[in-house]
């Protein structure tokens, strides 16, 4: 039986947000601070590490200051402080680990690690009461990661199979940034490719055929670099389609390996979380394909992306061991 009413500091600094949360009993928000350096990264089109890191230390005590007080409580009555151990960027982590050490040591309150894709699968509890019927197959995809897990019951997942190179998200950034798009590219796509014809050009679906449940997206990247360094004139229309059909790939090449797991696994729901979870057309083309079981997604656009609310919701759900937290750049 988990505890009732319980109150959970969620601390989130893996990559370049900042974020804040306190959630009570697993689900419900009390508060999600968040704060960004994507505006720095936009001048490089890419992540610095040692910018982002910078970027932390400068928010993360306001951030954690304003979640306590949006959520009205003070740091006495939090039960449990949840914080991503790993992977992530270690000079990011290490700035999130840090104060919730500290935290720890000065007030007695418990700290645990949470894994930071475990935490993206729990984004889908967030502000929902419906109970999860397991087992659920869940697809959990972003710039850094691309999992496909069997999720058992609270806080016992099977790894199914990830990318062997590049994720989803970052083939959008990066194609995204030859199409003139600012970092991250993936919702400008998603938004360009409204107005294009996903037919237009044929990108591969990699390793469709494979007898294992992985993904692969550094050659959609290439061919779309090649492709588009044979196109004479770039202009709006056919960069609407050059989004449209990269982006068709990344959600056929997704949806195979759901289409193969659900053959081979009996389940009860379909997940998708992390940012890529974002994309209208893959929840459109889930739908579209997935009838007879629930398709679930999260609930806001800002829990698929990185948020320190599923971080609380994830430490309340899994029985994680308190402790001094260190980083865990290889921890799922
Ligand atoms: O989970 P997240 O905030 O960070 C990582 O852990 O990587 O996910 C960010 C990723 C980026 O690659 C971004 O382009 C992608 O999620 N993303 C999207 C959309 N919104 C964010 N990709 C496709 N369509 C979207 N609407
Ligand atoms: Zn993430």
């Amino acid at each position: 039986m988990l505890p009732k009413n319980r109150l959970i500091l969620g601390i989130e600094t893996s990559c370049d947000e900042t974020s804040v949360a306190v959630v009570q009993e697993g689900r419900k928000v009390l508060s999600c601070e968040i704060a960004s350096s994507i505006p720095l990264h936009q001048i490089t089109q890419g992540v610095v590490p040692e910018v982002a890191a910078r970027e932390q230390i400068k928010a993360i005590l306001q951030v954690l200051e304003i979640a306590l007080e949006k959520a009205k409580v003070l740091i006495q009555d939090i039960d449990l402080i949840a914080v991503t151990a790993g992977p992530g960027l270690i000079g990011s982590l290490i700035v999130g680990i840090a104060t919730a050490n500290m935290l720890s040591l000065a007030t007695k309150i418990p700290v645990v690690g949470v894994p930071h894709i475990w935490g993206h699968i729990h984004a889908n509890l967030l502000d929902q009461t419906e109970e999860i019927q397991f087992p659920a197959l869940v697809l959990t995809v972003s710039g850094g990661h691309n999992d496909l897990y069997l999720w058992k019951k609270h806080g016992q997942f099977k790894l199914l199979g990830r990318t062997f190179d590049d994720a989803a998200g970052e083939a959008f950034d990066k194609c995204g940034r030859l199409l003139g798009l600012n970092y991250p590219a993936g919702k400008e796509v998603s938004d360009l490719a409204l107005k294009g014809n996903k037919n237009a050009f044929k990108f591969p679906r990699a390793m469709r055929n494979s007898p294992d449940y992985n993904f692969s997206f550094s050659g959609l990247k290439t061919s779309f670099l090649y492709t588009i360094k044979k196109i004479e004139n770039l202009d709006e229309k056919v960069k609407t389609d050059l989004a449209a059909s990269l982006q068709e790939a990344v959600v056929e090449s997704l949806f195979f390996k759901v289409q193969k797991a659900l053959a081979e696994f009996e389940v009860k729901e379909i997940h998708l979380s992390g940012g890529v979870a974002a994309n209208s057309r893959l929840r459109e083309y889930f739908q579209s394909k997935i009838k007879d079981m629930k398709l679930r997604y999260p609930h806001k656009i800002v829990y698929c992306t990185d948020n320190a609310a599923m971080i609380a919701s994830c430490a309340y759900f899994c029985d994680f061991k308190k402790e001094f937290v260190s980083p865990q750049l290889n921890k799922n």
